[in-house]
């Protein structure tokens, strides 16, 4: 194989740094990406309006803008109690079964989503409700660490209680660098999900429905890899989160019973034309990761080595991948030959009973979540004071997210839990300066 170059990274460590464009963006694609960067920070307005490029919000949504719950494009975090509202966090919602595409099947009053906001004239659908019991465990060493689960209500259902129902409450991620996690090519991952399962780490392919292409194929985006492309998942976060419509989701997001709710002039059919969703395509496509923080002193560097062996000794690597080659991109170009440092492998894995949120996501179990990315991790306090690890946001640090891994990486766990302080503090120094 020939050697491969690293895909470029911005250096930029500044508040704007999740929203460069990878080097070489072509003249032709400029006014795109500030287009959908624009598309991406404005707020919505309910329709009709004059301003017509932007109005169609609701009825139903949860906010009014996609940076409300992506601020800085980086990560959210979870209410800290029951008094605060929900701010990047979000609950998908179903009923036992699967839709005809072998989804979530959709709650039949609340849809699979519950929507805190809606538009004059249209009940909202409840307030999220979240409440945490803290428990003490103790690494090896005897060190105490607090760990907070979290309990989730819906308050004031504007449509009647909700009766059983499967509830899994999410955490908005970053959005940069995800179209070179698109470039990643099937075979890769088909490769990886076979070498994962030889060596216990259980990862596999979510398989998905996409709705442009009508067919299923393989899912990379969202939490538990239930979306396809980067087009799809953009579609549906204007649907589920804005209650914005486009060509690939034309229908308004009301269920049957929401007879207020369908009665609504809409924005336009569709609300989100298709120029303006190749615009955001653009825009969240090429935008760049960043490098990892220069280490400032020759200790932490010596330590963030230390870190980096550990992060493999440990079996870290075997799931958030330090190396994925990449292949041809429809918007990027052709980029074989190059590689990212994602610390991703895309794939699903069991991640055992304690963060399992029961709701089956296409081929992921209640069980599975995708590996998420860890590149930005450096830069994640800066677009916001607060960050929530994993899926819920229920870890406030990263020794609290690696000490809930169960399942398949249940090993990994044990090993930091009973490593060396120095060993695990340079392993956090590693994982921090990503
Ligand atoms: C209410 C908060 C919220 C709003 C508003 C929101 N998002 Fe998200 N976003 C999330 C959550 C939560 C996820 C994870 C979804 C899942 O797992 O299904 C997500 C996932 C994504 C992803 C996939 C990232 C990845 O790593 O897989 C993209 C891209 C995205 N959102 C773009 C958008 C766009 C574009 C908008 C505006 C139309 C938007 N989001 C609005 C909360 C939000
Ligand atoms: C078997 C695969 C696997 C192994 C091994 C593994 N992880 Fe993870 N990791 C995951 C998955 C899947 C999640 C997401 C879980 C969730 O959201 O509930 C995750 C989440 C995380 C997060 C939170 C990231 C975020 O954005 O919320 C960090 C940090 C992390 N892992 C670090 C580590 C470290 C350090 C190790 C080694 C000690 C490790 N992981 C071992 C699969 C793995």
């Amino acid at each position: 194989m020939p050697t491969q170059t690293w895909a470029p990274a911005t250096e930029d460590r500044s508040r704007e740094a999740f929203g460069q464009p990878l080097p070489g963006l072509p003249d032709a694609l400029r006014d795109a990406f500030f287009r959908g960067r624009t598309l991406f920070r404005q707020n919505w307005v309910i329709a009709p309006s004059r301003d017509t490029e932007v109005d169609g919000l609701g009825p139903l949504h949860n906010r009014i803008s996609c940076i409300a719950c992506h601020n800085g494009n980086g990560k959210g975090h979870a209410p800290n109690g029951p008094g605060e509202r929900a701010r990047a966090l979000l609950l998908r919602l179903s009923v036992d079964g699967q839709d005809k595409h072998g989804g979530p099947r959709p709650h039949p009053v609340y849809g699979d989503q519950l929507n805190e906001d809606s538009i004059p004239g249209v009940p909202p659908e409840g307030r999220v409700r979240v409440s945490w019991q803290e428990k003490i465990v103790k690494l090896a060493d005897g060190e105490p660490v607090s760990l907070r689960r979290p309990s989730i209500a819906i308050d004031e259902p504007g449509y009647g209680p909700l009766g059983p129902a499967q509830v899994s409450a999410r955490i908005g991620p970053g959005v940069f660098g995800l179209g070179l996690l698109e470039s990643v090519e099937i075979q890769t991952l088909k490769d990886l999900a076979a070498e994962s399962r030889s060596t216990g780490m259980q990862g596999r392919l979510n398989i998905v429905y996409d709705a442009a292409s009508n067919r299923q194929i393989p899912g990379r985006y969202g939490l538990k890899s239930n979306r396809s492309t980067l087009r799809d998942q953009i579609a549906a976060a204007m649907h589920g989160d804005l209650g914005i419509t486009t060509t690939l989701m034309p229908a308004q997001n009301c269920t049957p019973v929401q007879s207020a709710c369908r009665s609504q002039p809409h924005g336009g059919m569709p609300e989100l034309t298709d120029t303006q969703l190749d615009d955001l395509e653009v825009y969240l496509a090429w935008l760049a990761p960043p490098a990892p923080r220069p280490a400032a002193s020759a200790a932490v560097k010596a330590a963030v080595l230390r870190g980096q062996a550990a992060f493999g000794a440990m079996g870290c690597a075997a799931c958030h991948r330090p190396e994925l080659p990449l292949g041809k991109h429809h918007l990027l170009g052709d980029l074989s030959g190059q590689r990212i440092a994602a610390y991703t492998d895309l794939l699903l894995h069991d991640m055992g009973e304690d963060l399992a949120d029961h709701r089956p996501d296409f081929l992921a179990s209640g069980r599975e979540w995708r590996t998420p990315p860890l590149w930005g991790i450096s830069l994640l306090h800066m677009m916001n004071d607060r960050v929530g690890y994993l899926h819920d946001g229920r870890a406030r640090t990263v020794q609290e997210a690696i000490l809930w891994h169960g399942g398949a990486a249940a090993v990994a766990r044990d090993r930091y839990a009973t490593a060396p302080r120095e060993e695990r503090q340079a392993l956090l120094e590693f994982v921090e300066s990503r």
